[in-house]
């Protein structure tokens, strides 16, 4: 083993939500788990998961051994997207339970030591939430079209947009309302944004957050929490000059200083809850920017997207981890590692698709490929899926938290050919099936290899579960010590034990496709990328392994794309 490098990283100051006593607060490492509530367990067998659904689930989670469950919106919603259309933020979904359910729910949790996140959807509301429709109902100039944005259209009749923005999900940014007024949609038609520089805007989510925290919710995912404050003095900027101007905080539409003085807000509400109540941003924003978001007096912790857009490739990796170290030091906050979530096609998949190095993002080779079908013999399942697991397990060492996207223990491919008349993402809709969307990601999950929905529930899943869902089922992974389930029960169990303070040290292996870093009490996370083995000397004994790994005299041989967790020699 070569000398470890000077590159360590700092110790960060305490963050927003550290307890007194200097006893870290839970969420600098702890591993997230998202459930996306429709599509996880449905106890009432209309086919759409519910609440109930995961507390009988409550089991499996703990068994799994995360620290806590973001729940993706349940609230009630038309599902024009997926629930991020929000009718009601003080409610639950009749078809997904009821806030009893709810309550029972965060018991079920909290009673395994499993904490609870929600996810506000401050951006936008549904256009069923009630002060859209009374919006609608009072017309032009009304106080209530005041919470919204609306303005009157361009052209010699309003009749064509205020501007030539386009939406999130496709087509125009603008929808026009009956009485000739037009109204922003950053995203769907049927996802009005709401004005932030409105007082009760303001006032009314401070309400939903004490609402939850109140009923002992332990933090918060905010939604595209870089998009709330908007500067829309007239003359409106073309989109052409949107993109052009620089976002500096003084953007017209994105990451504005400005988003801070609300954050502030909830920062002092969330800070006078015992213990204090988490918030993680979701922001895509300049790096630079990330920290304005994770500062303590802001929401604490932000997402970092970079590991989910990268190749899997040692170089790349190993510079977004030492980038995003130093970012979340430098706001006092940790970072976040994601490799799946609800919005992108699952890791396993995106590794799986060939070639790497062919010019596209992997975003967008995951995208073409859908959107062709989603043709096997483009797809490497195997390779995919071990790449998966190997880069899971390089990410899972890692000092900060991990958000973990439900399925993705099960080694879940994406859902591709879903049939049109099936599909539900707007993006679909929007884009005339130019994009396929999310959908394959949101199949309801399987847990038993056998059953109509695989154990989903008793109805028919509302997302078409393929037949290779069996060979993924809890049931058929509970007894494999090789599958990819019990490895994550492994990681999880080992990464409790191993987790000490948050730093890390890395060793230069003398290979461009192998990472090695060392955490503090000799927890070595070694994983090699490339197409030989290597041989770690140094490390005596394999603690958690993402494929079959041979301890030698001397040392310990990583396979070929794998990696593993050993212990033998000191951080
Ligand atoms: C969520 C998406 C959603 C969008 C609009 C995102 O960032 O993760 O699922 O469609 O916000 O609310």
């Amino acid at each position: 083993m070569t000398a470890p490098d000077t590159t360590t990283t700092p110790a960060p100051p305490p963050a927003a939500g550290t307890p007194p006593g200097d006893v870290p607060a839970w969420w600098r490492q702890a591993v997230v788990y998202q459930v996306y509530p429709r599509s996880f367990a449905d106890a009432d067998g209309d086919g759409l998961g519910d609440l109930a659904g995961i507390t009988r689930r409550a089991d499996y989670l703990a068994a799994l051994g995360v620290d806590a469950v973001w729940l993706s919106p349940f609230y009630p919603s038309a599902l024009a997207d997926g629930g991020y259309d929000v009718a009601d933020y003080r409610d639950v979904d009749p078809r997904l339970g009821t806030l009893d359910d709810f309550d029972a729910l965060v018991e079920a949790l909290h009673a395994r030591g499993i904490r609870v996140v929600v996810d506000i959807v401050p951006n936008h509301t549904s256009d069923q939430h009630a002060w859209f429709r009374e919006a609608l109902a009072a017309g032009p100039g009304s106080p209530a079209r005041d919470r919204y944005i609306f303005r009157d259209g361009s052209g010699p009749d309003g009749s064509e947009p205020p501007t030539d923005w386009e939406s999130t999900f496709g087509g125009p940014a603008w929808d026009r309302v009956p009485d000739g007024q037009w109204y922003l949609h950053s995203f769907a038609p049927e996802q009005p944004d709401l004005a932030w520089d409105h007082p009760e805007v303001r006032a009314d989510f401070v309400r939903t957050l004490r609402f939850w925290s109140d009923r002992g919710v332990d933090g918060f995912r905010i939604d595209v929490a870089h998009m709330l404050t908007k500067d829309l003095t007239e003359p409106l900027p073309s989109a052409a000059e949107i993109e052009a101007l620089p976002r500096d905080g003084n953007h017209p539409l994105y990451d504005r200083d400005d988003v801070h003085e609300v954050y502030a807000e909830w920062r002092a509400v969330l800070d006078s809850y015992d213990p204090p109540r988490a918030a993680v941003a979701e922001a895509w924003v300049d790096s630079e920017r990330v920290p304005l978001y994770a500062r303590p007096e802001s929401l604490g912790q932000s997402f970092n997207f970079d590991l989910l857009l990268a190749e899997p490739d040692a170089g790349e990796f190993r510079r977004i981890i030492t980038d995003n170290l130093a970012l979340a030091a430098r706001s006092g906050s940790s970072s976040t590692w994601v490799l799946s979530n609800h919005d992108v096609v699952r890791h396993a998949t995106r590794y799986g698709i060939g070639p790497a190095g062919d010019g596209r993002a992997p975003r967008e080779r995951a995208a073409d490929w859908l959107l062709t079908g989603g043709p096997e013999s483009a797809l490497d399942r195997d390779r995919g899926l071990r790449l998966a697991r190997a880069a899971t397990l390089l990410v899972l060492g890692l000092p900060g938290s991990t958000y973990l996207y439900q399925g993705e223990e099960l080694g879940l491919h994406e859902v591709a050919g879903i049939p049109d008349a099936q599909r539900q993402d707007p993006t679909f809709f929007r884009t005339g099936g130019a994009q396929v969307g999310r959908d394959g990601c949101r199949v309801p999950i399987p847990w038993t290899a056998d059953g109509e929905s695989f154990g989903f529930g008793d109805g028919r899943a509302h997302l078409p579960q393929p037949a290779w869902f069996a060979e993924h089922a809890v049931d058929a992974q509970e007894a494999d010590p090789g599958s990819t389930l019990a490895l994550y029960r492994r990681a999880l169990a080992a990464r409790r034990r191993l987790q000490g303070a948050e730093r890390l040290t890395w060793v230069e292996t003398g290979r461009d496709d192998v990472l090695h870093y060392v955490r503090p009490g000799g927890w070595h996370v070694v994983a090699n990328l490339g197409d030989e083995p290597y041989a770690v000397a140094g490390v005596g004994e394999v603690v958690v392994a993402s494929a079959p790994a041979t301890a030698e005299p001397g040392g310990v041989v990583v396979p070929p794309r794998a990696t593993v967790w050993g212990a033998g020699g000191e951080g």
